[in-house]
């Protein structure tokens, strides 16, 4: 494996996350401050053409998986292009993070560019809680695009579900009555720091938490094994399609197994989703640096890569980014 994707920990970076823009079409509370972002104005932003060399660079050291985030990434109107493109790169998985508002009408020609993978947010089954938590309407389409993503075929859709007390935390059973007949792999996400988000721990519901009431309402749920690497543990309740699993990268965080690089919109390397270090790949391109010399700043960046997060009680003090400016979805069109 690559030298320069390794870090001093011995972890292998294989999987890529990049942003394709800032820009959503929710609003997340979860996701951006209230107040909105300031956009990067448009030239500090990765044109498609940098991001392709850059890819092609990280595929050519060993990373296998690309995952397309956001802010949302259905917005950019070359979604297929930049898929077809990377696809053409000779990568294992290409996946995309979406709020599902465009799935209905997009997702057959991301299929053809090559898009194998699909993870779609959705924190509420009860439509205008959706409207509360996303600051905008959407939700019959959300759930109608996560049926067209069945219909053609991937299998399963991956469900985020981000649980906050007092907001959505009511409905997991609810969630878990939504595997029964639909191939789904709902994961509950444990609420996570990111500035502007206004964290506050008891906004945040435990993996245990989860776990004791859902096995109450289901004694029979059933652990099952997870993927190497996961972000998720994985369980299933005996005879439903689908499966449910919990994100607890607060309570019980899985950095020692973390194979993710991230590159955001603007076109820096992120090596850790709470690390606040990060490094300009745009600029090294724009002052003419070569692939090697690139691959020289990548490596001296993943080798900064630090063993684990800052701990629960930490991250809400840790200067960060919002999350949309990280690697999910939110902002204007
Ligand atoms: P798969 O590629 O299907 O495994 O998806 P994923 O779970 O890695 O990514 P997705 O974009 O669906 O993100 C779901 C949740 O995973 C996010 O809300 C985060 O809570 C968590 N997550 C994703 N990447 C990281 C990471 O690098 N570190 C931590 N701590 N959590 C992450
Ligand atoms: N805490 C946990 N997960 C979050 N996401 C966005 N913001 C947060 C947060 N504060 C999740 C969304 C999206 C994924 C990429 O990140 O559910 O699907
Ligand atoms: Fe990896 Fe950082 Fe996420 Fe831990 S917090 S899993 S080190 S990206």
């Amino acid at each position: 494996f690559s030298a320069f994707l390794t870090d001093s920990f011995g972890r292998q970076h294989s999987y890529l996350r990049i942003s394709l823009t800032e820009k959503c079409n929710l609003r997340c509370q979860y996701c951006m401050p209230e107040e909105g972002v300031s956009l990067s104005p448009k030239d500090q932003l990765l044109s498609t053409s940098e991001l392709i060399r850059i890819t092609r660079l990280f595929i050519s050291e060993g990373i296998d998986k690309v995952r397309l985030t956001g802010g949302e990434p259905m917005v950019r109107k070359d979604l297929a292009n930049i898929i077809e493109a990377i696809a053409k790169q000779g990568v294992n998985q290409i996946g995309l993070t979406t709020n599902g508002l465009l799935l209905k009408q997009r997702l057959a020609d991301l299929q053809l560019a090559g898009l194998s993978h699909l993870n779609v947010s959705l924190d509420t089954l009860i439509p205008p809680k959706f409207e509360l938590i996303t600051r905008r309407r959407g939700w019959e389409r959300v759930l109608q695009g996560i049926d067209v993503a069945l219909a053609l075929g991937y299998s399963p859709v991956k469900i985020n579900c981000v649980v906050m007390r007092g907001r959505n935390d009511d409905e997991l059973l609810d969630f878990v009555e939504f595997t029964r007949l639909k191939d789904v792999d709902v994961r509950f996400i444990e609420y996570m720091p990111f500035d502007g988000n206004k964290w506050v721990g008891k906004k945040m519901v435990s993996y245990s938490e989860m776990l004791n009431i859902i096995t109450k309402e289901h004694p029979n749920l059933v652990k099952i094994s997870d993927k190497p690497n996961d972000t998720s543990k994985a369980y299933k309740v005996p005879g439903h399609v689908g499966q449910i699993g919990f994100i607890t990268s607060m309570s019980d965080n899985f950095c020692g197994s973390c194979n993710r690089l991230r590159l955001t919109a603007d076109g820096n390397l992120k090596v850790c989703l709470f690390g606040a270090s990060e490094v300009s790949l745009r600029d090294f391109i724009r002052k003419g640096c070569s692939d090697a010399e690139l691959l020289e700043i990548i490596g001296a960046a993943v080798g900064r890569k630090k063993g684990q997060h800052a701990g629960m009680l930490n991250l809400a003090k840790l200067k960060n980014r919002p999350m949309i400016l990280i690697g999910k979805e939110l902002y204007p069109e």
